[in-house]
């Protein structure tokens, strides 16, 4: 089967859903366009996001742009591109109002105002929030908006298999109906990637089961090059032993975190930011508390420190947060108004992705990306919290109107060669009859979790990284011999499974290699080995190309035009 659309959009999260209004709003609902996605619409990881969306809201309380691009630029330890933090922080207001004209609920003030809350990194009050459910509402609004328009074709529970360019232009995507078993062609004028990031290659992750980088591995594959892929990002509160995100909300309605002598540990670390430091100081200092036996062990060797909210009292906790009450009381069985949640830093976001420009463009004409996936080199080496849903927001907009735009005026696209889709099909289901492989995919990729958690995690040095590009080496050799049981086309998890993997130890490879190789400090990629940020060699951006034998490394230069990058403290 073929399917034709003029703009495909690959991942439903909060990015692809605002591409996708902005495509249909700016072509007047003249262009076909499709939303392909391995789960359903409004279940995309983008619902999960909790806290809130940074934005300057309260210009006239001292707030203001200048303010927001500086916290991003010291908060991304100088490794942002200057040049896109000036527009992010211009055009995030606008998306907040867009989502309100909308209809979404934003929390709010007495006095009728959008309310917003503190956040770490930021010196103001910016995060505009819904509750603590600010992802589950700013998708539904914009699932909700996107039912004004007519051409809009769902391909749920469809996994992506691979992007067809051709002499460097976007051709089409094949795709696998889990539902019906068919696998198909869908050609397009031009692809949005916004399929998510990459962390469930490590195991105590705040991710959903279904985020496993897989946009992100496909455009490698076809060529496109990933940007600063070794930083990833550790959250502080990740709930113990699940992983669940315990949004950093808490912390800016004012929990405290606590080790186990009783002590607001933070007051050491960033004194003038407590709890509210940004994300990588914060990972850090925890760990630091339990590496040197402050925090609570336990048996699995997930050892936490507090995260108290009693302070707060009942009536905040469950105003402001409500889920972090629910979560906290089904799946660690304590009610957070009474007792301390257990948290750890759990992998929470790639700060990396596909390269593009200012304008979500990639390299290959006809393909942006944007979210996640993408790394239009917003947060540098570390990320604020709550410019996530914010950025997804602003390129969502940005890169849907690139695309339909570019799509109204692009021609016919040429057709496909029948053989390259019967090719990746037979690639696809080839798997299916390796009933006899000598290797588990599950097992594979829990040994990768374990890997990336020991040796690839806060703190990294030379040889746990050498150590761990040996292994995941090996683990791309082994995952050829995997063994797939179920025979079917429909629903086939095991098969799934194994694409998945090997998307992860693709990625693992990039991240690995990229964390060898800078020999400094910086952001959230802290070497015990080089712990200094190294301005002079390091100040630039690294890139990794697909080659059959592993990653290519080069490196390109950061925009630098407004702040020269000083020392960071808190
Ligand atoms: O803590 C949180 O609510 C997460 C927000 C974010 O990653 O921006």
């Amino acid at each position: 089967m073929e399917a034709v659309h003029d703009v495909v959009i690959l991942g439903s999260g909060l990015a692809g859903l605002r591409a996708a209004v902005e495509a249909a709003r700016v072509s007047n609902d003249e262009l076909d366009i499709a939303i392909v996605s391995r789960v359903q619409l409004v279940r995309s990881h983008s619902v999960c996001a909790e806290g809130g969306t940074a934005a300057v809201m309260q210009p006239e309380e001292g707030d203001s742009l200048e303010l927001h691009a500086w916290d991003t630029v010291r908060g991304s330890d100088f490794l942002a591109d200057q040049d896109v933090v000036k527009r992010f922080v211009e055009e995030s207001p606008k998306e907040i109002l867009q989502l309100e004209h909308w209809g979404i609920p934003w929390s709010r003030r007495h006095d009728g105002r959008i309310n917003q809350r503190p956040f770490g990194g930021h010196s103001f009050d910016r995060a505009t929030f819904a509750e603590d459910k600010t992802g589950f509402f700013e998708m539904h609004t914009l699932y909700d908006t996107l039912q004004k328009f007519a051409r809009v074709t769902r391909y749920d529970e469809c996994y992506v298999t691979s992007i067809l360019v051709d002499n460097g232009v976007f051709q089409g995507i094949t795709a696998w109906a889990l539902t019906s078993g068919e696998f198909f062609l869908i050609k397009g004028k031009a692809l949005v990637i916004a399929a998510g990031g990459a962390c469930r290659m490590f195991a105590f992750t705040t991710y959903s089961l279904s985020a496993t980088g897989d946009g992100m591995a496909m455009a490698y594959r076809a060529g496109l090059p990933l940007k600063d892929m070794e930083f990833v990002q550790f959250h502080p509160t990740g709930l113990v032993p699940s992983g669940i995100l315990i949004t950093e909300g808490a912390r800016g309605e004012g929990g405290y975190l606590i080790n186990n002598k009783g002590e607001r540990f933070m007051e050491k670390y960033a004194p003038s930011k407590m709890e509210t430091a940004p994300r990588d100081i914060v990972s850090r200092s925890e760990m630091t508390e339990i590496l040197e036996g402050r925090g609570f062990s336990r048996p699995d060797g997930l050892d936490y420190v507090h995260l108290d909210l009693r302070h707060l009292g009942a009536d905040r906790i469950n105003e402001r947060l409500p889920l972090i009450r629910e979560v906290a009381i089904k799946l660690a069985s304590i009610d957070p108004i009474e007792k301390p949640i257990p948290i750890r830093p759990a992998a929470h976001y790639c700060m990396g992705g596909i390269r593009t420009d200012i304008d979500g463009a990639t390299p290959v004409e006809g393909i942006w990306a944007g979210g996640e996936v993408a790394c239009v080199s917003l947060h540098g080496a570390n990320r604020l919290g709550a410019n996530s849903t914010a950025e997804c927001l602003v390129w969502g907009k940005i890169i849907g109107e690139k695309a339909a735009r570019y799509a109204m005026a692009r021609g016919s696209v040429a057709p496909t060669p029948p053989q390259r889709i019967q090719e990746e099909e037979r690639r696809l289901f080839g798997w299916i009859g390796h009933g006899n492989g000598k290797e588990d995919v599950f097992l594979i990729r829990a040994e990768l979790q374990r890997l990336m958690d020991k040796n690839v995690s806060i703190y990294r040095n030379g040889p746990d990284l050498e150590a761990a590009l040996k292994k995941v080496r090996e683990l791309k050799q082994r995952v050829e011999h995997v063994r797939v049981v179920d025979t079917s086309r429909i629903y086939n998890t095991n098969l799934v499974a194994v694409l998945e993997t090997i998307n992860l130890i693709d990625l693992a490879e990039t991240i690995v290699l990229g964390a060898l190789a800078r020999t400094e400090s910086r952001g959230a990629h802290s070497r015990t080995d080089f712990p200094d940020r190294d301005d002079v060699n390091w100040t630039r951006h690294t890139l990794a190309y697909y080659s059959p034998e592993g990653p290519r490394l080069e490196y390109s230069s950061v925009n630098i035009s407004m702040w020269q990058p000083v020392e960071r403290k808190y």
